[in-house]
């Protein structure tokens, strides 16, 4: 579904060239939910603006659906780390106003929207405005406004690190569900090691500055399950696989970065 091939980013800083990543290759089979971890400034980020057609890549190609992704697409959507809502609408307006302009427009059923308001707990809040609102409420409404888009694929950039971790815990629990019920294919940035294996069917592990994958891991979960993780009793291989991973991003010196920040 997406092809990201030989792709690298450069920026110019103070006149000096500043590679974030570079010869980045990864496929996503449709549906597939893909987590990636590294240090901090590795290139993360910018990794999913180029792929959401938000920044052109410097070197390589992002193919989404077999074309090239030249621009932003609604069939792509972004959940960033800020929640981004507009100040004058309230939160049951900002969580519609994606499908607006999504490829599914005039299916929007507001029965769905107050559906997905309840699931991310903000059934009572649908009528406030988001400076009436915390911080980690006007992210669960950002994520309820991307799933009524309906893309075909999300890219996450730490959606939930300015969520307290009960309420983490029950919304990536609650994601991975909604995603592979949906069939929606994610890429996954997160500092958190168990978000990245209770969300990801496969975690690729980045190194440092100028970020490129290292490692890619499939994660042990029985076939075909649309369950995720239980981390009140993971299974064994999901300790080796944190303990590998904690080896990786040691290795690429980065492991103070990704626990870090
Ligand atoms: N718009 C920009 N202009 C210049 N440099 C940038 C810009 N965006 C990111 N960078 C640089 O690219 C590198 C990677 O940044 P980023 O993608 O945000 O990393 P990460 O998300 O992995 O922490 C950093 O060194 C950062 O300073
Ligand atoms: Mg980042």
């Amino acid at each position: 579904m997406i092809e990201i091939l030989g792709a690298g980013k450069d920026y110019v800083l103070d006149g000096r060239i500043v590679t974030a990543f570079d010869g980045v290759d990864l496929k996503l089979d449709p549906g597939e939910i893909v987590s990636i971890v590294g240090p901090s400034g590795c290139g993360k980020s910018s990794l999913l603006k180029a792929v959401a057609g938000l920044e052109p890549l410097t070197r390589g190609e992002v193919r989404f659906q077999g074309q090239p992704v030249k621009g932003p697409n609604p069939r792509i959507g972004v959940v960033f780390q800020e929640a981004r809502l507009l100040p004058w609408l309230t939160i049951r307006e900002n969580a519609a106003l994606a499908a607006r302009f999504s490829a599914h427009r005039g299916l929007v059923d507001p029965h769905r929207v107050d559906e997905l308001l309840f699931r991310v707990g903000l059934d009572g809040f649908a009528s406030a405005y988001p400076s009436q609102v915390s911080g980690g409420m006007a992210q669960r409404a950002a994520l309820a406004r991307t799933l009524l888009q309906r893309p075909a694929l999300i890219l996450f950039d730490e959606p939930f690190a300015s969520l307290d971790a009960l309420r983490r815990m029950e919304l990536q629990g609650w994601l991975f569900r909604m995603l592979k019920e949906d069939g929606t294919g994610a890429l996954f940035v997160t500092h958190d090691l168990d978000e990245a294996l209770v969300m990801g069917d496969r975690v690729a592990v980045m190194t440092g500055r100028p970020g490129r994958i290292c490692r890619l891991y499939d994660v042990p979960r029985p076939a075909g399950a649309a369950e995720p993780v239980d981390l009140s009793s993971p299974p064994l291989e999901f300790w080796e696989l944190k303990s590998s991973i904690l080896k990786d991003l040691a290795a690429t010196g980065g492991l103070r970065g990704a626990l870090v920040s």
